[in-house]
């Protein structure tokens, strides 16, 4: 019997609330489960369905096999060949393949029927699925077949349990070194990845850690496999290309040397004696500093074919990141463009890749940005087999702690046609992934891979962001499903169908790309945040100037980067011609992607009219103005789901909406600034109520530029390098009911104490604990707290003191005090 792993970890969509059993069983709940066979996979089917029926339909119900079946509401669950055997031949149009299920009502019985073992389980969830949804099944008759044969999640751990852009806690399967003695929350995880009909995980970091090849780690990591496997979830690990030379002592690990293939046969052949069911490896090479062929003057395709023919005979595949480029460009060179990296490397090697090869590309040609093209590469590889690599842990796009529903940014990746000419069919690149041969096509696998990086910490952290997760399954399934379908699906799993919760929820999640879209990147240009540190808050240059490639290309008199094949890179000639030619012209260029494509003055109108710098300044307004409004949109659920749910997600907004502003205010100070064109509403620089720190009346503190100047108000901040400081200023303005913000700097260690008071009256304390991602004061770590409804009279003190801990100074940017948009009688503290 699989185990049941509630205990080991949240249930997140698995919640199984109560639902209205007579809607979805008009004609009284099965009280029976029949399980026509005895595979370990549909043993857990078996016990989910229990499961589900006690906590949904609150109804126990009798478990049993075939010959104890009896007469009755039943539901019956098994593969076609066990169906076959119990009732009746299937007809040859209802064979189902693989992983495919088809749910039906056959008398009074409700029946799962599975092409094999793993059907029966997805066919299951699918069940519980359209239970929770509180569907009617008396006309039940579904049949679902998985969109790719590869559904995967890479999890970026480590063996010493951190996991890279992971941003929630540590490591469910490595701790100190080592596997993790308990591993139920890797059960549990399983047991989600399986009920959204993923079938892989690969456990371990792309940049990965190579003595987990060593025959010790081998044993511990099946430990692993043995938990995934009730659920159908196969094992998989990154590996190192000169693993053979670091732990197999060779003196190469030249893919094309015998001993090399020899050593990766052996090595494959001893990971399957102790994971029988290993699905395969994940290969980065030639990449931001992985060793890899080219050392041997080798391709990508020779790195991949040795390992792949090791792994041939035990069904095992190796996905191939395409995510190779050079992190050393030369950014003097103008044509220079890392863009055009995954395309270059991999266009001339199409058709030299072994058929259980899978070429692993990032939807878009650089990394992960809030607003890429698609990559040219999907349609540079006809006769190779391909799959999409989708970012579901936000690295770029905030970390968790901003709300980002990346569905319908997937989605559009997905759906971008990349046929060679208007006259033939369209060729979408969920067609090209799928594994399933087109016409122009060549392949005979395919895939989606997401890179997830759950951690102890509610799997994702945010709440709201498990719908990314359940998202990227979902998609991989059937990759026609809308953004908006998905999101109710997840809602109304995670919080159930009260319609309120379900629209609010569903608004929250459709919204928030754009809103995250507007303040961070605005018209495709790339990243504004500081690349070369956390990926997190602003950091305008950081871009520029350095080998790595994310220019954005501003200067005084325009922005973006000339990608087109007249006068630019050439990246645009990589796609087929009716793409290229519409992100050629500037005419038929999308605004979304216009500075990726084209570089521009500020001056320049976009379709909307707008001039570029009109465009940015507005959408870094309305953008946080958006973001503030989803914590009242939020507030309005309070009570109608756990209250742990909303304190945690409520927070994070408020967290969102506070560095909304402070990336605002950076990208618009900063273009004001480089281009010299002022703000036509007059906003940017003009902060109503601001007062900053360094002007105010300082007692310890010292005033101090912060790098880069955009990321502090004024540029500067003011920090304390003594046992206690304060800034306080007199309040000049008319009695009345104010919201005073506080914006400081939470650096990664210490946890500098603040307090604020007015007149001598305590407002509020509190500490600075936040783990944000820098020890800088950056925009990274610019956050605030702000106390609605201060009382504060003319002539009175306003004073922030100050106690720095440890390496953090009790730094502050500014306070702003602005009148109170409700009037209260009563002064509210620490509505944080
Ligand atoms: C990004 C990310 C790295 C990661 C890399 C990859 O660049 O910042 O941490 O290793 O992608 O996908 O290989």
């Amino acid at each position: 019997m699989a185990q049941t792993p509630l205990g080991g970890g949240e249930p997140a969509w698995l919640a199984y609330r109560p639902v209205r059993a007579a809607e979805v069983f008009p004609g009284g709940v099965p009280d029976t489960i029949v399980r026509l066979g005895s595979d370990v996979l549909e043993q857990s089917a078996t016990h989910e369905l229990a499961l589900g029926w006690r906590d949904m339909l609150q109804h126990e119900p009798r478990v049993v096999s075939v010959a104890d079946a009896g007469a009755g509401r039943m539901v019956v669950i098994g593969t076609q060949a066990e169906i076959e055997a119990w009732r009746r031949p299937v007809r040859e149009e209802k064979r189902l393949g693989p992983d495919a299920y088809r749910l039906y009502r056959a008398d009074s019985r409700v029946v799962v029927e599975g092409g094999d073992a793993r059907g029966v389980l997805y066919g299951s969830f699918a069940l519980l699925r359209l239970i929770a949804e509180q569907h009617s099944l008396t006309a039940l008759d579904e049949t679902s077949r998985p969109w790719a044969s590869v559904r995967w999640t890479n999890e970026w751990d480590n063996p010493n349990g951190t996991i890279e852009r992971g941003y929630a806690g540590p490591s469910i399967f490595f701790e100190g070194g080592r596997v993790r003695a308990d591993l139920s929350r890797a059960a549990a995880y399983a047991r989600l990845l399986s009920s959204v009909g993923i079938d892989g995980c690969t456990i371990n970091n792309v940049n990965a850690d190579i003595g987990l090849l060593r025959p010790e780690n081998l044993k511990d990591i099946a430990r692993i496999a043995d938990v995934f496997r009730p659920y159908g979830v196969r094992l998989s690990l990154s590996v190192d290309m000169s693993s053979p030379q670091v732990i197999g002592g060779l003196k190469t690990f030249d893919p094309l040397d015998p001993q090399v293939a020899a050593w990766w046969k052996a090595k494959v052949d001893e990971i399957y004696s102790d994971i029988p069911d290993f699905g395969g490896v994940v290969i980065k090479a030639d990449s931001e500093g992985r060793v890899g062929p080219s050392q041997y003057g080798r391709s990508p395709a020779d790195a991949a074919n040795v390992v792949a023919r090791a792994l041939k005979a035990h069904g095992g595949v190796v996905l191939y990141r395409g995510f190779v480029y050079n992190n050393h460009l030369d950014w003097h060179d103008m044509k220079a463009d890392r863009a055009r990296a995954g395309y270059d490397n991999f266009h001339a090697l199409d058709g030299k890749f072994d058929d259980n090869v899978i070429v692993q590309i990032k939807y878009g040609p650089i990394d992960f940005q809030v607003r890429e093209p698609v990559s040219p590469l999907f349609a540079g590889l006809p006769k190779t087999n391909e799959a999409i690599e989708l970012q579901i842990t936000q690295e770029y796009t905030g970390q968790q702690r901003h709300l980002v529903y990346l569905v319908p940014m997937w989605k559009l990746s997905l759906d971008t046609d990349m046929r060679a000419s208007t006259a033939a069919a369209p060729l979408p690149v969920k067609d090209i992934v799928s594994g399933r041969a087109v016409a122009t096509q060549q392949h005979t696998a395919g895939g989606f891979v997401g890179v997830s990086n759950v951690g102890t910490d509610g799997w994702l952290g945010s709440p709201l962001a498990l719908a990314n997760l359940y998202g990227f399954g979902r998609l991989a399934w059937d990759a026609n499903l809308g953004a908006a379908a998905i999101s109710d699906e997840w809602t109304r799993l995670s919080f159930g169908n009260d319609p309120e919760v379900r629209a609010t929820i569903n608004k929250l999640e459709l919204d928030s790309w754009h809103i995250y879209e507007s303040y961070t990147g605005p018209l495709g240009v790339g990243t504004l945040t500081d690349t070369l540190g956390a990926h997190f808050g602003p950091g305008i240059e950081s871009a520029e100037r350095n080998g790595w490639g994310q220019w954005i290309r501003a200067d005084h008199d325009g922005v973006g980067m000339d990608r087109t094949v007249a006068t630019g890179t050439g990246f645009i000639g990589q796609y087929p011609a009716p793409l290229a030619a519409k992100y050629e012209s500037l005419a038929t260029c999308p605004d979304a992607l216009l500075l990726f494509m084209h570089h521009v003055p500020y001056t320049y109108r976009l379709h909307s009219g707008l001039t570029v710098m009109q465009y940015i300044d507005n959408t870094h307004y309305r953008g946080a103005q958006a973001a503030a409004a989803q914590v009242p949109a939020w507030e309005a659920l309070r009570g109608k789901i756990p209250d742990a749910t909303y304190d945690e997600m409520r927070k994070r907004l408020k967290f969102q909406a506070g560095h909304a502003i402070v990336w605002g205010d950076a990208v618009t100070e900063w273009f004001t600034k480089m281009s010299g064109i002022p703000d036509a509403l007059g906003r940017v620089g003009h902060y109503p109520g601001r007062i900053e720190a360094e002007s105010m009346q300082l007692d310890g503190y010292k005033a101090v530029d912060v790098t880069p100047w955009e990321t502090a108000s004024g540029g500067k901040a003011v920090v304390c390098d003594g046992q206690e400081c304060s800034v306080q200023t007199t309040w000049d303005k008319p009695d009345g009911w104010y919201d005073i913000t506080v914006q400081y700097f939470d650096l990664l260690h210490g946890h500098s104490r603040f307090s604020l008071s007015v007149a001598g009256n305590d407002v509020e304390q509190w500490i600075a604990d936040d783990t944000l991602p820098s020890d800088k004061m950056n925009g990274s770590t610019s956050t605030r707290i702000t106390l609605d409804h201060v009382a504060i009279h003319h002539g009175d003190v306003v004073r922030v003191n100050g106690w720095p801990d440890g390496p953090e100074p009790a730094p502050l940017d500014y306070v702003s005090i602005v009148p109170s948009a409700v009037h209260s009688a009563v002064i509210k503290n620490a509505d944080r």
